[in-house]
């Protein structure tokens, strides 16, 4: 497959989003039509070690109808991201990407992530041992650059050209900005202006209108969105299918799905995590907040399908 063709007949793409972008959520988005899902980051020390395996077996698990899907890693250490590189191509994934956006303490905190944006030498390494041990495309994922001070969005880019990489991928914040303020999609635009590669445009992304006009602000060859997406996989169906509104029986019939889909993948944690989904599939509808609550407290399987399955006379669309 030519991941940019692909990506190009439909292009808007799932982000990855730690905490949520594991199997059930990727295949629920892929089948309302995003065009590409990621992993959660996954660092390049627990997939480039075999005896950690049994640790990363959730993170890393796909299906076919899932595909392309791409794995993200994170880490700051270029011996092992040729390792690791190896090991996921092996796995069957279609495309790597590295992860230089990363803000949390946890991650860049240790040197990897978004703290790299201060070492493009050491980002070089690591793009380069990554794009040589593998047949696969291999993407980045960036920032516009530490703080305000230190764009560096465009060397970036320049290396990435440099090294081979096939997609870049722009979050257009800074580091110190966390999740604050706006994205700069004029940052966009100008990478886009730039770059050889196949550039993917993110960032506060929310409707079907706002990914439009990214792409017509900035020229961007795809958008990525991530948290409009989570507990709304129907986004990607309104911006294919103009006025797509999902009923109230589809929002509650696709909690269903994606809850049993997490229950059969990591049984008893899949139903406490299936709790922050539900949170935002069940609402703008009268009886929302009293049937969410009751989702909060269930522990039992059939009776959450029970409450999920409890409204099937409602059909009309959300207002
Ligand atoms: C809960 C959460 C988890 C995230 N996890 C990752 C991650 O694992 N890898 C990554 O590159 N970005 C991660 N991000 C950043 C998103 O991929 C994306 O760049 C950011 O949310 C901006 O896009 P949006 O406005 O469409 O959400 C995460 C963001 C959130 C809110």
């Amino acid at each position: 497959m030519n991941l940019p063709e692909h990506i190009r007949k439909f292009p808007y793409v799932l982000a990855p989003l730690a905490g949520y972008t594991d199997h059930a959520f990727r295949l629920i988005c892929r089948e309302y039509g995003a065009s590409l899902t990621y992993t959660e980051m996954v660092s390049e020390y627990t997939i480039a070690t075999p005896r950690l395996k049994p640790r990363m077996v959730k993170i890393t698990h796909f299906t076919e109808a899932e595909r392309p899907v791409g794995i993200q890693l994170f880490g700051n250490r270029p011996e092992m991201f040729h390792d690791a590189a190896k090991a996921c191509e092996e796995m069957g994934f279609d495309l790597i990407d590295i992860n230089f956006g990363c803000p949390v303490r946890r991650v860049a905190g240790s040197g990897s992530g978004s703290s790299l944006l201060l070492d493009l030498p050491l980002a070089a390494k690591i793009v380069e041992n990554t794009v040589r041990a593998v047949k696969i495309p291999v993407s980045i994922k960036i920032r516009s650059g530490w703080d305000s001070e230190k764009q560096v969005f465009l060397d970036f880019n320049k290396m990435a050209e440099d090294y081979g990489v096939s997609i870049i991928t722009l979050h257009p914040r800074t580091r110190a900005q966390m999740f604050k303020g706006r994205s700069n999609w004029e940052h966009i635009r100008i990478l886009k202006q730039k770059s050889k590669l196949f550039v993917i445009g993110n960032g506060d992304v929310t409707s079907r209108d706002e990914a439009l006009r990214m792409q017509k602000e900035t020229g961007c060859d795809a958008v990525m969105i991530g948290r409009a997406a989570i507990g709304n996989p129907f986004l990607f169906k309104q911006i294919a299918e103009p006025g797509y509104e999902p009923t109230v029986r589809e929002r509650l019939q696709t909690a269903k799905r994606h809850f049993e889909l997490l229950y059969s993948f990591k049984e008893m944690h899949g139903l406490f995590e299936a709790r922050k989904y539900f949170n935002k599939y069940i609402k703008g509808f009268d009886r929302a907040a009293d049937l969410r609550k009751k989702l909060m407290t269930i522990e039992d399987r059939e009776e959450i399908i029970k409450v999920l399955d409890s409204l099937p006379e409602m059909q009309e669309p959300i207002k």
